[in-house]
């Protein structure tokens, strides 16, 4: 398929970088002006009118010094109060509600130092509107966002996506919910249907946060911190009544994987994934979530007695990394970060702790039945034997997807689709053997999988390349149900996936969503053409 010099490689990747560096600043002048000139023709009748303000603030997050973060400030210019909900006491930008159908227009100012986007993690919408890093604006300036809601009723969330600077803007603070809904009766609501947003950090003694100290092996795995807080808060617990709930959980860490569990073994009864309800609750021993993920976790507590603690944890297990020539016979990568002071990926730890009172609220019957999600056909696809190939690899020092890195505006014939149709595209965590032969899968690592624009389907996880000795601690946890728009693709392991191009043209992304291997340009375009 491609031919691979080992020469012509290096020589284009150098041209690749300096390059970047102009068409940054030349396409995202261009496109941005055509986008804000149609959101000033006043066609569009927003529902819902929201500013939103990427700025720096200092928060009380620990006792003692007030810890210095970014955060999304937020303003409801027009809409129902419910739109907007906005967190107290953490960093956390607010939860956006919205119906299908509603049209939000969204004005993004940016006063953070560098430069920033904001893109609608699983939103369907057109390319100008989904945060393509190419629409960066500086320091002061504003990007317009209009769009309709073409969403099922699910979890979405946003966040920032610059390039190269993804990683430590989300870590620094940003990032928010996006909740499409609609009336469902038969589950829990309101309070009862809580935002669990799953992020890992590392504080220094002055309270404030440490990100990478500069050293190449911590990034190329990716950042993990020390200590986990949930909804933006170091203090993991609350008290919960005799009653139902809903718990939309989102892995918002930059690399971190969750292997979430009940401390008293109870089923974790999955009800929704990235693209919303799931046909039928799943039950399931422990569940995978992997950075950009979320899963919907129905959870009754009224058959618990008063004053339990009842803990989701996250369990041990093997995320397959490993260095060295050869695969993992190298040994682990992990044995030499001992200098890191973050907490392994796959270390078992708590993550938070219910306390049920002796108060009873709406106690809910699990339905057999949740929503509808129209299976789509393999035989519907343009390419159903012959699936596109996209190999997630290291190579030449680089997370690489087929040997390539992110190029703001390049987009190569594999990567170029029609609109209107149906794809098959197969990813695989390793390289195709083309290469630098041995050297190239010297280095493995799980890659959470994320395309921009639409929600697909798995077809198939191939799991006859996955170690066993790693597949065996993870192998309950994966949900290939329902609509997705991120999964987690372990060392070896291939995975197919199901999707339509329509309705939009143009230039979307997709990548790794570990933020490290994303920033380092394990990102690259996908065009939908007519
Ligand atoms: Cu949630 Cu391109 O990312
Ligand atoms: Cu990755």
């Amino acid at each position: 398929m491609r031919i691979i010099n080992n020469t012509n490689l290096f020589g284009k990747g150098i041209v690749i970088v300096f390059m970047g560096v102009l068409l940054i600043q030349c396409s995202s002048k261009g496109q941005q002006e055509n986008s804000q000139k149609d959101v000033n023709s006043r066609q569009f009748k927003p529902d819902i009118d929201i500013e939103l303000t990427a700025t720096t603030k200092n928060m009380q997050l620990l006792p003692g010094e007030q810890t210095n973060v970014f955060t999304y400030e937020s303003k409801l210019i027009k809409g129902n109060e419910e739109s907007l909900e906005k967190l107290q006491g953490t960093y956390l930008g607010p939860i956006i509600h919205v119906k299908p159908g509603q049209k939000i227009r969204v004005r993004f100012k940016n006063q953070l130092p560098r430069e920033s986007i904001i893109h609608w993690h699983g939103l369907h919408i057109p390319p100008d509107m989904d945060g393509h890093p190419a629409y960066a604006i500086n320091k002061e300036e504003e990007y317009i966002y209009e769009f309709k809601v073409n969403n099922r009723p699910g979890t979405y969330w946003f966040h920032p996506h610059p390039h190269q600077i993804t990683g430590p803007q989300v870590y620094y603070g940003l990032a928010g919910m996006f909740i499409v809904e609609e009336e469902e009766p038969e589950l829990p609501s309101g309070k009862y249907d809580m935002p669990m947003v799953l992020q890992d950090r590392t504080f220094d003694t002055d309270n404030q946060l440490v990100y990478l100290k500069g050293n190449r092996m911590e990034r190329m795995r990716g950042f993990l911190g020390n200590r986990i807080l949930v909804n933006g808060d170091v203090d993991r617990q609350m008290e919960v009544k005799k009653a139902t709930y809903r718990f939309r959980f989102l892995n918002g860490s930059n690399s971190r994987i969750y292997k979430l569990a009940w401390s008293d073994g109870s089923d974790v009864i999955a009800i929704g994934t990235g693209g919303g309800l799931l046909e039928q609750p799943v039950e399931k021993d422990y569940i995978m979530i992997a950075p950009g993920e979320r899963v919907d976790i129905w959870k009754n507590f009224s058959d618990y007695n008063a004053n339990k603690k009842l803990k989701l944890k996250s369990l041990a297990f093997d995320d397959g990394t490993s260095m060295g020539m050869g695969g993992r016979m190298g040994g682990r990568m992990s044995n030499r970060m001992q200098d890191n002071q973050g907490v392994e990926n796959g270390t078992e730890m708590d993550l938070y702790t219910f306390t049920v009172t002796s108060e009873s609220g709406p106690e809910k019957k699990l339905p057999a039945r949740l929503s509808d999600v129209e299976k789509i056909n393999t035989d519907d696809a343009v390419n159903t034997s012959n699936p596109r190939p996209f190999h997630f690899s290291f190579e030449r020092m680089n997370w690489v997807i087929n040997g390539e890195t992110f190029d703001m505006t390049e987009v190569a014939d594999w990567e170029k689709v029609k609109l209107n149709t149906t794809e098959i595209w197969e990813f695989i965590n390793g390289g195709n053997g083309g290469g630098m032969g041995m050297m190239e899968d010297m280095m493995q690592m799980p890659h959470p999988v994320h395309i921009h624009g639409l929600q697909f389907q798995i077809v198939e996880r191939d799991v006859s390349g996955v170690d066993a000795s790693v597949w065996r601690t993870v192998k309950d946890g994966f949900i290939d149900k329902g609509w997705q728009d991120t999964f987690l693709l372990m060392p070896g392991m291939k995975v197919q996936v199901i999707m339509r191009f329509e309705d939009f043209t143009g230039k979307y992304i997709y990548h790794c969503h570990n933020l490290e291997h994303e920033d380092m340009g394990m990102m690259r375009n996908y065009e939908v053409i007519e």
